[in-house]
């Protein structure tokens, strides 16, 4: 292996009762890469996503980031770690401006009771950080809007914005195109490329095929909880055992 892997799951599960959503699952993300994820309805990649951030806890198998096992660690220390997400639904404080939305994030970062309780407000380092992600995403001049008033692309950067605070060193996108317009999925494709000279690895989770041939440097198919394939996304997108997961049997 020559390249550093950022991410590393290995022999993965997560067992809902009988329902396997990961069943021994492998794969890296490297330093400087965009991973993409496909798979049809329910072949595991939020359980995936869920499972890497501690939000599940896995049933077996290992999560390591950068050389750290984090497979037994809550949700927060991961995040601290330099793991940022986004959820499939858009989960935004509505009456909070979208600068607001984005400071917030670094606060659950520090979820020390200790820290929490001593600070109040934000430091102007945090604030400027915040502010340089809306720029990223071109929310900077929407920063004191509330973030209710967003059109539902705008929001759905703004998600992302959230999930670069504290500069992660491996950014988890669940569905960020998801039911966005044409020209709103453009404008996203645009901003993905742009982050990914500044966040050391992403993993793209999407349904859009030509947002993931756009920004995909490899690409892993699941199925079942389970990789079907995994190359570069001309070679996937044309496997066979990818077609049938995606058509069904023949
Ligand atoms: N909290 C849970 N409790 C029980 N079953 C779950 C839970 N989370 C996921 N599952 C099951 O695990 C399997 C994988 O679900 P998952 O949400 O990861 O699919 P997905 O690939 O993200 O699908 P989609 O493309 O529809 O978002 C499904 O069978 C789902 O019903
Ligand atoms: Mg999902």
């Amino acid at each position: 292996m020559t390249e550093k892997a950022v991410l590393s799951v290995s022999a993965l599960c997560k067992y809902f009762g009988g329902v396997r959503a990961l069943d021994g699952l492998e794969l890296e993300v490297h330093q400087g890469e965009i991973l993409g994820i496909v798979g049809p309805n329910g072949a595991g990649k939020t359980a995936l996503i869920n499972t890497i951030t501690g939000f599940y806890r896995a049933t077996s198998g290992r999560v390591v980031l950068n050389g750290t096992d984090i497979t037994e660690l809550p949700m927060h220390a991961i995040s601290r770690l330099g793991v940022g997400r986004t959820f499939q639904n858009i989960r935004l404080f509505k009456r909070m401006s979208v600068l607001e939305n984005v400071l917030v994030a670094y606060k659950q970062h520090t979820t020390h009771l200790f820290s929490s309780m001593f600070r109040s407000g934000s430091n102007q380092a945090e604030q400027a950080q915040a502010m340089h992600w809306l720029e990223m995403l071109q929310l900077a001049d929407k920063a004191n809007l509330s973030a209710g008033s967003l059109s539902y692309g705008d929001a759905r950067r703004l998600e992302i914005a959230r999930a670069l605070a504290g500069k992660p060193q491996l950014l988890l996108l669940d569905e960020p195109a998801a039911g966005m317009n044409e020209s709103e999925t453009l404008q996203l494709i645009t901003d993905i490329q742009r982050l990914k000279d500044q966040v050391g690895a992403i993993m793209l989770v999407e349904h859009d095929m030509h947002l993931i041939r756009q920004l995909s440097d490899r690409l892993v198919t699941m199925d079942a909880g389970k990789k079907i394939a995994e190359g570069t996304p001309e070679a996937v997108l044309s496997h066979p055992d990818v077609l049938r997961a995606y058509l069904g049997e023949d």
